[in-house]
């Protein structure tokens, strides 16, 4: 690593039947890389998380359907080639309800696999359009980073010389992506053009992703940071130490409401109390376009009681799990809530900054129109 980042998803340089991933369950404590040859082991690795953060499951997902090329190639005739595809596509977009750049990406794939004459031709272009998912992805998230640094500039200028506080939640970082990151994009632009950020980072509990992941990311990078209890948050915008708020989305519906990991809503609350800027930084792919209310209608995931009622850590070289919670306790395990349009200040995509309503979004996407 050595303080740069790292691309998160690729082929095998020796075999492109093969694809390798950052296997993510260990970080920070070990750095793991995991070879997924079929839609099974791809299915697996996206449900209990090796790879997480929407972009990266979107990636994955695309990957996903070219092992389901390769797959099908090996069944007897064409009907069984387009059956095997449809169980892969359903069973990788039932991995993971929320982010919506999984079943953006497994549509993508389908919709190109078909223009394929021959088994050979539909393979070929099932790899050329995961790569394309990938490259894109990574492109999307490098823009984010260009278009949320003038937003950080501009607190500079009024900060003269003092620490900007960004606070984020949960892992939107290059962890979260095929590399660069959303919410961290930004931060990583403003820290390597010299300016003085500073991240309170919430741990996002129950699985850390912010005290494993993003804390990391950022002491690799050489980022200053802060480790803070996910309930702190409120308190230091209270006393004026968060300058802005920037968070990812797994899903924000075209109108501008936004999922993203449980926790963010009670964030933006406090913030908009505060009067603070609260931003919500996303490549396109993270954006619904048919859902418009995010309340009624996005999924939220809801896992196992587990994760809540233990917690894990690193204990003499290995990860080890201890029970938290009384055993008898039952326990409710939301993975997301949503963030009404109200309370979102501006989404930085790729395309630049707009305000979290569905004409400021369609103006930036057009080719969008109804
Ligand atoms: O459950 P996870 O770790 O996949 O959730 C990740 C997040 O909530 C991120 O903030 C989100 O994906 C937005 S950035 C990709």
């Amino acid at each position: 690593m050595g303080g740069q980042h790292f691309r998160t998803i690729w082929l095998k340089p020796d075999d492109q039947r093969v694809v390798q991933l950052i296997d993510q369950r260990f970080l920070p404590h070990r750095f793991t890389i995991e070879e997924v040859s079929s839609v099974d082991q791809m299915v697996t690795a996206i449900r209990e998380m090796h790879v997480r953060g929407a972009g990266l499951i979107g990636a994955s997902a695309g990957y996903g359907m070219y092992l389901a090329t390769i797959e099908a190639a090996k069944r007897p005739g064409v009907a069984e080639f387009d059956q095997h595809l449809a169980s892969a596509a359903a069973q990788l977009k039932a991995t993971r309800p929320t982010a919506v750049n999984l079943s953006w990406a497994v549509g993508r794939q389908l919709e190109k696999i078909a223009d394929g004459k021959t088994t050979e031709e539909k393979i070929a272009l099932a790899l050329r359009t995961a790569k394309l998912i990938a490259d894109e992805d990574e492109e999307h998230c490098r823009m984010i980073g260009q278009h949320g640094l003038s937003l950080i500039q501009q607190i500079a200028r009024k900060k003269a010389g003092k620490p900007i506080n960004v606070l984020t939640h949960c892992n939107a970082g290059w962890l979260a992506f095929v590399d660069y990151g959303s919410a961290t994009a930004p931060i990583y632009a403003a820290h390597d053009s010299g300016l003085p950020v500073h991240v309170w980072v919430a741990e996002t509990r129950p699985r850390n992703q912010g005290s494993k992941l993003t804390a990391w990311e950022l002491s690799e990078h050489g980022v200053p940071h802060t480790v803070i209890a996910d309930s702190a948050g409120g308190h230091l915008m209270q006393h004026g130490e968060v300058d802005l708020v920037i968070v990812g989305t797994d899903r924000t519906t075209h109108t501008g409401d936004v999922a993203n990991k449980i926790g963010t809503y009670l964030k933006a609350l406090a913030a908009k109390a505060n009067n603070i800027p609260f931003y919500v930084a996303l490549p396109s792919s993270s954006i619904d376009w048919k859902m418009r209310d995010g309340l009624k209608e996005i999924p939220i995931e809801e896992r196992g009681a587990e994760e809540i009622k233990h917690a894990d850590g690193w204990l003499e070289g290995r990860q080890v799990e201890v029970r938290v919670a009384p055993e008898q306790s039952p326990a409710a395990n939301y993975g997301f809530d949503v963030t009404p349009r109200h309370l979102v200040t501006g989404l930085i995509t790729e395309r630049g900054v707009c305000e979290a309503n569905e004409k400021s979004i369609r103006a930036l996407f057009p080719q969008h129109a109804p």
